[in-house]
């Protein structure tokens, strides 16, 4: 028997993508791991040094038996007051075995961690969190994960949600909810829809007035999601008194019982409370024109935080975000972290 871990080429995705959907033990026409998806994420340009391959896999006899994929980011800390850093990190995917492959998940995650000092997960399964808390990876903070009901009626249409008396009755609470009284922005902004986006975002990011850490939000990795072979990402522009102050990714995913729209990043300039509503406000209604049942975001911020409460959402549930950090290269906790769906597969997974 010989095993052997080796890179991922084009050529392997008809085969992983069979590997990967046996061994999660999903169906076979699981998003993220459809050929299309597996080619995107994998090989579609997206930044990230040039000797790191795009993913590994694991091989007994020329059998994938195990793999594990790699998106790149960099770790920035910035804005006012704050020491500027930029440091290379990996927020490894997709990693698992199959039975033949027992005792490979170490050796493939082991070859990740020692092309870079950082690494990043969120919200890891029981399997990988007993092998992260080994390797080093510890809770840097929880992900607060923010709901809101778009259309009241949706559990009505939603045979798996309950029998008729109470889905008539959370129906009856959601329109309560809905017309709750809630804080308007003062002054208006112009979302402008972006087949990509341009230097006008990078320099939104370049002159943020509140110190903030946050991973790679630079056009080639945004471009990167726009091309998505699914219909499902859109970017836009935020525009205030006719400058840019920030940019929206905004995803809509049909599911079998309920449409969900996802504010996959809200990116602003600034911490102004006036701006962050107004941004939600229109992101939510955005995501309700084009059919979205229900709208989420991640909530990290105080800023993002206040909006998503003045505009109906509430919080449902969080998830552990953890990083490996053995070197100490990232700077205490005191700047905040500005997390979105954005990291990693969090958007189509
Ligand atoms: C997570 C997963 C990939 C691990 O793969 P694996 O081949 O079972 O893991 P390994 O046998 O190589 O390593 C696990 C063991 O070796 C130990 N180990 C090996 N090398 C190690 C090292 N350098 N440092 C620390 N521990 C090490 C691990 O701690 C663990 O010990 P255990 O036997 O007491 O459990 C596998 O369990 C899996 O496919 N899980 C389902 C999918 C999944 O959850 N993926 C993660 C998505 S986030």
């Amino acid at each position: 028997m010989t095993d052997a871990i080796r890179a991922i080429n084009p050529e392997d995705i008809p085969r992983l993508s069979r590997f990967l959907t046996g061994a999660f033990g999903v169906p076979p026409d699981a998003t993220f791991a459809a050929p299309e998806v597996l080619s995107w994420k994998l090989f579609d340009p997206m930044g990230g040094p040039a000797d790191w391959p795009s993913g590994l896999v694991a091989e007994t006899d020329g059998q994938i038996v195990g793999s594990i994929s790699l998106h790149p980011t960099v770790i920035h800390q910035t804005g006012p007051s704050a020491d500027p850093i930029g440091i290379p990190a990996i927020h490894p995917i997709d990693w698992v075995v199959s039975e033949a492959g027992k005792g490979m998940g170490a050796r493939l995650l082991m070859r990740v961690h020692r092309l870079a000092k950082v690494h990043l997960a969120i919200g890891l399964t029981p399997s990988s969190a007993a092998m992260g808390n080994r390797t080093g990876y510890v809770i840097r903070q929880r992900i607060p994960v923010w709901r809101r009901l778009l259309v009241p009626w949706y559990r009505l249409r939603n045979q798996g949600g309950g029998g008729w008396a109470r889905r008539l009755l959370g129906t009856a609470r959601d329109a309560v909810g809905l017309a709750r009284p809630r804080r308007s922005p003062t002054l208006p902004i112009d979302l402008e829809p972006v087949a990509e986006f341009g230097s006008d975002a990078e320099q939104v990011v370049g002159r943020l007035a509140m110190p903030l850490c946050f991973t790679r939000r630079d056009p080639v990795v945004l471009n990167h999601f726009l091309r998505f072979p699914r219909p499902w990402f859109e970017g836009r522009m935020i525009h205030r008194g006719g400058s840019a102050r920030g940019f929206l990714m905004l995803s809509v995913v049909p599911q079998p019982s309920v449409t969900r729209g996802t504010i996959v990043d809200c990116f602003l300039d600034d911490p102004d409370p006036d701006l962050w509503l107004a941004s939600i406000r229109a992101a939510t209604e955005e995501l309700r024109r084009r059919g979205a049942d229900v709208a989420e975001c991640f909530a990290t911020t105080p800023w993002i935080t206040e909006a998503l409460r003045d505009s109906g959402y509430r919080p449902v549930f969080d998830i552990p975000f953890y990083v490996r950090d053995r070197s100490g290269l990232l700077p205490p906790a005191d700047v905040p972290w500005h997390l979105t769906q954005l990291e990693a597969d969090y958007a189509y997974t």
